[in-house]
């Protein structure tokens, strides 16, 4: 067994998953150079620990990366352009950053000499769902351009991974959640949802409600993210939820429940063409090689993100 990675190079560290992923490190003693180029991440989300250095650079820049990367013996890729939506109004742009910004980041790490790599790789891929729950070798046939090159983008890491000998492991997030994410025109549903309880407006709701989402929490994701790095010779793809879905109904509902706020009234609009009605990760395989272990209940986890949210708004 190789030794624990003492200095570990996060792309995508000011975003909201990297920015976690970076306090977990810190918080463990470890070395971070969080590597990013400012374009939907931010300097306040970079943890101010004294072992942490920042350099502001595009994955797509092979020579900067280089000489940034030296003397890190893992490398935790997350930095992305990310979004189904995002992806469609800018899809050549989609590729550049999530193929070609990923093969330059698994090129730099192979001559620097590095073997460990983790790549943040999303339940886009899937697509259209065939079968509940989703495992890992559920049909992977993305309907989005952002599905398309986050696939590509773990193909590339297995073939690297096969080719150079390197031991690279994707995590296939589900619907994260957690402090330091924002809202934007992309956002997902708990940071809308919670911006809207901040003002007092309604709950928007696509359909019935009754569609499902496999919710996990960032520091789930941070703890995935740690022990694929710091286990040796696991190698591989693995899904990363909680393993348990809600409603969409049920999150409205559990929103409204926290704090003292009168809760806001809840608004059904027509459904959304396109959008996949259920969503549960299978976990087990992540259990069971990497000892991973969801901590954060839905219930906890919302109210920390409430409490997050207010601090910052
Ligand atoms: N948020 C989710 O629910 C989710 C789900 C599945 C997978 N993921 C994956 O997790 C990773 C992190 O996503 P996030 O939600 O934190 O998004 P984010 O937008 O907050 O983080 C992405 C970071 O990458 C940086 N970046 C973008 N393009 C870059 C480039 N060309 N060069 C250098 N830096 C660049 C951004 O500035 C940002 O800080 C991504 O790889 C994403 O595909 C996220």
């Amino acid at each position: 067994m190789n030794p624990s990675p003492s200095k570990v190079f996060i792309t995508g560290g000011a975003g909201f998953i990297g920015s976690n992923v970076a306090k977990y490190f810190l918080e463990r003693n470890h070395s971070v150079v969080i590597f990013d180029n400012l374009s939907t991440g931010y300097m306040q989300n970079i943890p101010s620990f004294l072992n942490v250095q920042f350099v502001k650079g595009d994955i797509r820049d092979k020579e900067l990366l280089t000489k940034s990367m030296a003397g890190c013996e893992a490398v935790l890729h997350l930095a992305a352009a990310v979004g189904n939506i995002r992806s469609i109004e800018n899809t050549v742009e989609d590729s550049e950053i999530n193929v070609l910004g990923t093969l330059h980041v698994l090129d730099v790490a192979r001559h620097i000499g590095i073997r460990k790599i983790v790549y943040s790789s999303s339940a886009a891929i899937f697509g259209e769902l065939k079968r509940l729950p989703i495992d890992e070798e559920h049909p992977t046939t993305p309907d989005s351009p952002y599905g398309v090159s986050k696939l590509a983008g773990e193909l590339h890491c297995l073939c690297y991974a096969k080719l150079y000998g390197m031991d690279i492991v994707c995590l296939r997030y589900f619907n994260v959640y957690g402090p330091n994410q924002c809202y934007d025109a992309y956002g997902n549903v708990i940071p809308i949802f919670s911006t809207r309880k901040l003002k007092g407006e309604p709950f928007v709701i696509y359909g019935d409600g009754e569609q499902t989402r496999d919710f996990v929490h960032v520091f789930d994701i941070a703890q995935a993210n740690y022990l694929g790095t710091t286990l040796s010779n696991v190698g591989g793809i693995y899904n990363v939820g909680a393993g348990q879905s809600i409603t969409i109904n049920q999150l409205a509902d559990m929103m409204n429940e926290i704090g003292d706020q009168k809760p806001v009234p809840i608004q059904h609009v027509p459904a959304r063409k396109g959008e996949v009605k259920h969503s549960l990760a299978t976990i087990e395989k992540a259990k069971k090689i990497l000892g991973y272990q969801p901590t954060q209940t839905i219930q906890a986890g919302l109210k920390g993100y409430w409490e997050w949210i207010q601090s910052v708004s």
